[in-house]
């Protein structure tokens, strides 16, 4: 997904080129007129200088100037407007038996929901040479959606539903925005949109898509693109260490109580996560749904991801997965309390893959 320095961002759908050349066509009668208007401006300043003893000639009336300077920018503007009009319509009209998939815009999230049940979160997997049609809404404040590479971008408002279509034509991993300030995370609300031929998206709705990955790796993948890891570490706790150890938590009346962290917990954690909450910490954590918003081999896979990590250091969740796993006894006792919450610590490094 990194391209380095470029001008323009990949162009990766139908509409892009299209939308590419209007711009160069805006481009290029921008610079011809700024050029020309500053070129007569200095070419008269010159030529009609005051000099001295110079008596000025009357100006008169020009008819055919003047529909001539009205008539050239009248057609030029008519241009851009039909283009534009035409892309517009291009993108934010019904399509004709598209491929409906549904977003959800909420701070600070994209929640992707597919018809043939898969849903995601600030990912989007879409199939190349296919109408995608996307059906968006907001949970809370106006969002905008934003794929630079298809060209397309929609505010996304609460209390009605935003449509936009595309038909993506080369596979790739491509940037996902929120491009509208929603927020104290807004700049966080960033993602993934992944085009892929029609028989790996396939493959990829039917869950099919950790291939070879060893559990404790497709967790860690899970880790990334469900978005745990732009929470966790900052406002919730770090998963480095966490597994074995005996953690405080507080229940949803209020009481605390010792909990060993197995694999019972953490399942109970991601499926109903107000339940046992890390004392010192907000119940803020969505819930995933088994077999909804999440499949029970990812839960599966996250859980062994955090059993990986049980001996890593604090802080470095999710920076590497540990060779080795010695069985080391769980230590008996509490740890201390959780550190600070540090507004502005990035996670780690994986944040930026
Ligand atoms: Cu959502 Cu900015």
């Amino acid at each position: 997904m990194d391209q380095g320095f470029t001008i323009f961002p990949p162009s990766a759908s139908e509409f892009a080129p299209h939308y590419d050349l209007l711009y160069y066509f805006l481009w290029t009668v921008t610079v011809i007129f700024t050029v020309l208007i500053f070129g007569l401006i200095i070419y008269f300043c010159l030529k009609y200088r005051r000099k001295a003893n110079d008596q000025p000639t009357p100006t008169l009336e020009s008819l055919r100037l003047e529909i001539f300077y009205t008539i050239v920018p009248f057609i030029i503007v008519m241009v851009m407007f039909f283009w534009g009009a035409a892309l517009y319509f291009n993108v934010f009209v019904d399509a004709k038996d598209p491929l409906n998939i549904h977003v959800i815009g909420k701070q600070w999230m994209w929640k992707v929901q597919h018809m043939e049940g898969r849903r995601e979160i600030n990912e989007l997997h879409v199939p190349i040479n296919r109408r995608v049609q996307l059906t968006m809404a907001s949970q809370d404040v106006i969002h905008s959606f934003y794929i630079p590479a298809f060209r397309v971008k929609h505010d996304v408002i609460p209390g009605r539903y935003a449509t936009m279509s595309f038909t993506p034509t080369k596979p790739g991993v491509y940037h996902l925005f929120c491009a509208e300030y929603c927020g104290a995370q807004h700049s966080g609300m960033i993602g993934r949109v992944i085009a892929m031929e029609q028989d790996d998206y396939t493959n990829w709705l039917n869950g099919n898509d950790f291939g070879d990955l060893a559990p404790a790796e497709a967790g860690r993948e899970l880790f990334t693109s469900l978005g745990c890891i732009t929470c966790h570490a900052v406002q919730a706790p770090t998963m480095a260490g966490l597994y074995g150890r005996r953690q405080e938590v507080v229940l949803p009346n209020g009481k605390t109580e010792i909990v060993t962290v197995n694999e019972d917990y953490l399942r109970e954690s991601i499926t109903n996560s107000g339940a046992k909450v890390v004392r010192g910490y907000e119940p803020i954590m969505p819930s995933y749904q088994p077999s909804k918003t999440i499949t029970e081999e990812q839960i599966s896979n996250i859980v062994a991801y955090i059993r990986s990590l049980k001996d890593a250091k604090q802080g470095s969740a999710g920076d590497e997965l540990p060779q080795t796993q010695p069985a080391v006894e769980s230590p008996d006792g509490l740890p201390g309390r959780p550190p600070a919450i540090q507004p502005g610590v990035g996670p780690g490094p994986n944040r930026s893959r």
